[in-house]
């Protein structure tokens, strides 16, 4: 049987990114069976804009996204918080992605879930913002295990490896969650 493949996404452009180390952190430890590449194009995508959302006029960038998440099994998204909520990039991302609604990538899609900040509160409610946004894209969301990865800049080593093996375990939680989902697609 061939890998379920999972698309991974940072919702972050820093080089030094927690959230991108944690996507690689994933694909490391990730299950057998699931095979996890990470999405390059965010930074080159266009703001959503409704009048170049037809057939003639879509962004190449766009139709790479949304031909992308169409190939993917599922996709795991690990976000920064900014505000207390969803970065503007990212959210951009799902805009172009959730359209148009009835046959969108994210349609039943599996998704799961995941930030990591440095402070007391890693990402809490960026989460909580993403998940509201996945119940209206009719999102096949893995609810747990909730990975809220706080204190994150402790966990890594200087070169980006993660080195906490309760952030591993629970990880590693998530992953099987989501390939679960993946193995039985919704629909
Ligand atoms: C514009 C902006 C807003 C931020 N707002 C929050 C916030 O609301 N809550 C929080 O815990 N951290 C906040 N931070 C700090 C981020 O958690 C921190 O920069 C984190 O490392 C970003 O993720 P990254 O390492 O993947 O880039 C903010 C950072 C930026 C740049």
């Amino acid at each position: 049987m061939t890998d379920l493949k999972i698309l991974g996404i940072s919702g972050s452009l820093r080089t030094g990114s927690l959230n991108t180390a944690l996507l690689r952190a994933a694909q490391k430890y990730a299950p057998s069976g699931l095979e996890i590449s990470i999405y390059e194009g965010l930074e080159g995508l266009p703001l959503y804009n409704g009048d170049l959302d037809t057939e003639e006029t879509l962004p190449a960038q766009v139709r790479e996204l949304r031909e992308q998440i169409n190939a993917a099994d599922g996709l795991l998204i690990a976000t920064p918080e900014y505000n207390y909520s969803i970065p503007g990039g990212l959210k951009n991302l799902i805009d172009w992605a959730s359209r148009p609604a009835a046959t969108s990538s994210l349609l039943h899609k599996p998704v799961a879930i995941m930030g990591a900040a440095p402070g007391n509160f890693g990402t809490v409610r960026a989460q909580l913002a993403l998940r509201q946004v996945f119940v209206w894209t009719h999102s096949d969301l893995v609810v747990k295990p909730e990975v809220m990865v706080f204190k994150a800049a402790e966990r890594f080593d200087e070169g980006g490896n993660l080195t906490d093996e309760d952030t591993v375990t629970l990880l590693q939680g998530l992953l099987d969650s989501l390939k679960t989902k993946a193995e039985h697609p919704a629909g």
